[in-house]
């Protein structure tokens, strides 16, 4: 009932003057139909029966209960698509540059990638983000760190997805902060930060975010903003960056301790004979697993070399320099924009008592272990690499 319409008077019009003017003539089009034949069952009634070729219509009218005969055929024509589909039914479809699995769709309706975009349940699709976030911060938490990321979540404009993951299970208690409704949710029992983002930030899931925080709780940001900090990222080529630390954060490594006289540093000097090589971690091409920052590109890496069960992820940030070359001049820590590492014992503290041992030891333990096998792993996957090639 529409195609004419659109076809004959409409054609040059706009496309959102027509949708309105359609989506009109159809409501009241449907309206008056429905009005006319309100209570006629669509099993009762005697339909050809090609056009619905194998449909349990009992099944149909139950789903659309709601809708009135008419309004149903409608849904039900459009459905069937465009007359073209008719013409091609007999030519199977097989797309090998498709993904792995879908060769048999037409590429036009694949859609590999995501996000974490929140819609409406109602109006029109395309109208319902008025801004796309283009940055993702993820922070693991538990509910007692509520009042740093509070404090970080109260800092962050509409630019940003908020994405928490719940280790302790306390979800429905973060609804007292605002913006606590736009973040996204998930709650998993003592997993950690690593087990998380392998498991929920597939780089094809997270496709449009230019930037991921992937950040721990126990983060002071009393000095940090970042928008500030995306715009030095941006200015100085960091695929990979973190921000300093406060000289009171408890400091391990001295190239993640902020400076006083740079926007950004990308080097350091450690003790001596701690780097083989000025180029090298722990002296470059390093940050901590605390709070990194990743571009997209950087990630989509990161997140392959991310194993599913060393889930405390160390070793990773000596790694993280095969993610992107040079790795020392793409790698760094922002000073201008800085943080206080709080080392609040808050995960760690969640292991078993075994053998006589506190529960953080047990985690700490198994910490080192973790670090030990995934050298082993990434040597060997060297190794056998370089050895396919000979
Ligand atoms: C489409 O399928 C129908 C029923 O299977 C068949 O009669 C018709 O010839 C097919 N059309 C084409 C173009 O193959
Ligand atoms: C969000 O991003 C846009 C585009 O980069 C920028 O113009 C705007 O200032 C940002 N919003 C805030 C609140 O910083
Ligand atoms: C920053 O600079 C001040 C003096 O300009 C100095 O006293 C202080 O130690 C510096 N802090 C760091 C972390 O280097």
């Amino acid at each position: 009932m529409i195609t004419p319409l659109r076809s004959s008077n409409f054609r040059r019009s706009n496309q959102t003057m027509r949708l309105i003017v359609t989506t009109f003539v159809g409501v009241v089009f449907g309206f008056f139909l429905g009005v006319s034949f309100p209570t006629i069952s669509l099993s009762k009634v005697n339909l050809p029966s090609s056009l619905f070729p194998a449909l349990d219509l009992t099944y149909l009218e139950d789903k659309y209960s709601g809708l009135s005969t008419q309004a149903f055929l409608n849904v039900w024509s459009s459905l069937k698509g465009h007359k073209y589909a008719a013409k091609f039914n007999n030519t199977k479809i097989w797309a090998p540059k498709n993904p792995r699995g879908t060769e048999t769709l037409p590429p036009g309706i694949i859609t590999p990638e995501s996000d974490l975009y929140l819609r409406r349940l109602w109006g029109l699709p395309y109208e319902d983000l008025i801004v796309k976030p283009r940055y993702l911060v993820t922070f693991t938490v538990g509910y007692e760190q509520k009042d740093n990321i509070d404090a970080a979540a109260k800092k962050l404009s509409e630019n940003f997805t908020i994405l928490l993951f719940h280790y302790d299970g306390r979800t429905s208690e973060w609804d007292e902060f605002e913006w606590s409704k736009r973040a996204i949710h998930v709650s998993v029992l003592k997993q950690t930060k690593w087990w998380y983002a392998k498991r929920f930030l597939h780089p094809d899931i997270i496709a449009p975010y230019d930037y991921i925080f992937v950040w721990d709780e126990d983060l002071g940001v009393e000095n940090f903003d970042f928008e500030k900090y995306i715009k030095l990222v941006k200015k100085h080529n960091l695929e990979i960056s973190q921000p300093g630390l406060a000289p009171n954060s408890g400091l391990t490594w001295a190239m993640t301790r902020m400076r006083n006289d740079t926007e950004v540093h990308k080097e350091t000097e450690e003790r001596p004979g701690w780097c083989s090589d000025p180029h090298l971690p722990p002296c470059a091409a390093f940050v901590e697993i605390m709070a990194p920052v990743f571009s997209r590109d950087a990630w989509r890496c990161v997140w392959h070399m991310i194993q599913n069960d060393l889930v405390h992820g160390w070793g990773l940030d000596f790694a993280l320099r095969k993610c992107v070359a040079p790795a020392h001049e793409k790698i760094g820590v922002v000073d201008a924009q800085w943080v206080v590492h709080q080392t609040v014992p808050s995960l760690g503290n969640q292991g078993m008592a075994e053998n006589g041992k506190a529960p953080w030891e047990g985690v700490r333990l198994r910490c080192r272990n973790e670090w030990a096998i995934f050298q082993d792993r990434l040597s060997a996957a060297d190794k056998a690499y370089h050895k396919s090639l000979s």
